[in-house]
């Protein structure tokens, strides 16, 4: 499913109302995003973090997660928006690699501005994937 300019803006949408429930206390860098699935379906998710800072986990797993965990694995594009575009953390570039290199990746500030444009596989080349276990 094609998405339109019009339809990418209102998940830029989506992932800066997600962002208001980000909990960041530690890194006061709050992220939303929001992941179209090939069906249509959208997931937001934010980045939730722990005292115990390693168990935090970002926005764009969050919203793979859910998205998995209620039967999706396709997906069409995650619109990620932060204060200043910032780029997905290598963690969620491999997590988002294990459902396609195709997965577009649209990158906004806090205003919604788009800063970047991207693919999963442009943002990791050389993808350790399911297929080199024979999957
Ligand atoms: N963060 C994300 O949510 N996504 C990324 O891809 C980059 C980093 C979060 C993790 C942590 O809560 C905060 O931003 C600062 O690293």
């Amino acid at each position: 499913m094609k998405i339109t300019r019009q339809e990418q803006q209102a998940l830029i949408d989506l992932a800066i109302e997600a962002r208001q429930h980000a909990y960041a206390p530690y890194s006061d860098y709050r992220v939303g995003a929001a992941l179209r699935t090939k069906t249509g379906r959208v997931f937001t998710g934010v980045n939730v973090e722990n005292a115990a800072y390693p168990t935090s986990i970002c926005a764009e797993r969050t919203a793979v997660f859910k998205a998995v965990s209620e039967g999706e694995r396709e997906f069409e594009i995650i619109a990620v928006v932060t204060d200043n575009g910032g780029s997905p953390c290598g963690s969620c570039r491999q997590v988002l690699s294990e459902f396609g290199l195709d997965t577009r990746v649209i990158l906004a500030d806090g205003q919604g501005k788009v800063v970047r444009e991207t693919t999963v596989g442009e943002l990791l080349p050389d993808a350790f994937q399911p297929h080199h276990l024979g999957k």
